[in-house]
């Protein structure tokens, strides 16, 4: 049996990087995947890799700072495979600034996506999760929605309200049978962190406590994701899950 055989999972962000590595990994595991992001040509291309592949999967435009977007997405999303029973909220952007350097503007910005865009995908999938009988949403966090890092002042703000908004909702839809987990995780090599890691000077200053010295694959988190995900973790609720090679523990 796969570990999502007959779920249907929207998945923000799902272009590129982790959000990629996920719905590829989902639709290995059997699920029938939205592949959900701004980037339409990219979104488009993940979904027909997945069919390709033999697995199930369509793409939608979404902006996730944006209440109508989810609407529409959500709305299509359930028309192609019907109840929604995961979301992943894994949109993401960075900002490395420290406060004298952050604009309002930037601030603004960033919280639009990572911080709102997490509540707004929380909200409209609650009565698709609801219908579903429960479901499961992961929000992906960072280390840097744990412990404090040089020159990420409003990024780490928002992964801060990320790890805290993932408790509130744990308690509020338990009795809906609706778990809510936040991953964190440690440096990973995407787009997100390609021009800081093409620097090995810089790159071994971002890997700063990593135990294991190296960035990790996206494909490392998917499969902490798809553990949320999945059945496997039916007694997760609220819990804050790190994969950073050991970055926050020293
Ligand atoms: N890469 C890392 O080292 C790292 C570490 C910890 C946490 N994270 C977090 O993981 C998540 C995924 O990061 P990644 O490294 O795969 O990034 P990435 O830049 O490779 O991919 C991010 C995706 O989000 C999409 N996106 C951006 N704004 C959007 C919006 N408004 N609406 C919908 N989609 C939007 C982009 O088009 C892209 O496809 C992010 O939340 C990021 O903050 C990344």
């Amino acid at each position: 049996m796969k570990r999502l055989q007959g779920k249907t999972a929207l998945i923000s962000g799902a272009a590129k990087g982790m959000g990629a590595a996920e719905a590829r990994i989902f639709a290995e595991e059997g699920a029938q995947v939205i592949v959900a992001d701004i980037d339409d040509a990219g979104a488009s291309a993940v979904a027909k890799d997945i069919e390709d592949a033999g697995g199930r999967a369509t793409a939608v435009h979404l902006d996730v700072s944006d209440a109508a977007s989810w609407q529409t997405a959500i709305a299509e999303g359930h028309k192609a495979f019907g109840n929604i029973n995961v979301l992943v909220n894994n949109a993401g952007i960075l900002l490395m600034k420290p406060v004298q350097d952050t604009t309002e503007s930037d601030w603004d910005k960033i919280f639009s996506i990572n911080a709102k865009g997490v509540f707004l995908g929380t909200k409209a999938v609650l009565e698709n999760m609801k219908a579903a009988g429960g479901g499961s949403i992961i929000n992906i966090s960072s280390i840097y929605g744990l412990v404090g890092a040089p020159s990420a002042a409003a990024y780490q703000a928002t992964k801060g309200a990320v790890r805290l908004l993932t408790k509130s909702a744990a308690v509020d839809y338990a009795e809906f049978n609706i778990r809510v987990n936040s991953i964190h995780p440690g440096v990973i090599r995407t787009a997100m962190t390609e021009d800081i890691l093409g620097d090995p000077d810089v790159e071994k200053a971002m890997l700063g406590t990593t135990i294991m010295q190296r960035a990790g694959q996206p494909e490392e988190v998917a499969r902490a994701v798809l553990f949320l995900a999945s059945d496997d973790a039916s007694f997760m609720t609220g819990s804050e899950m790190v994969v950073d090679g050991g970055y926050t523990a020293q």
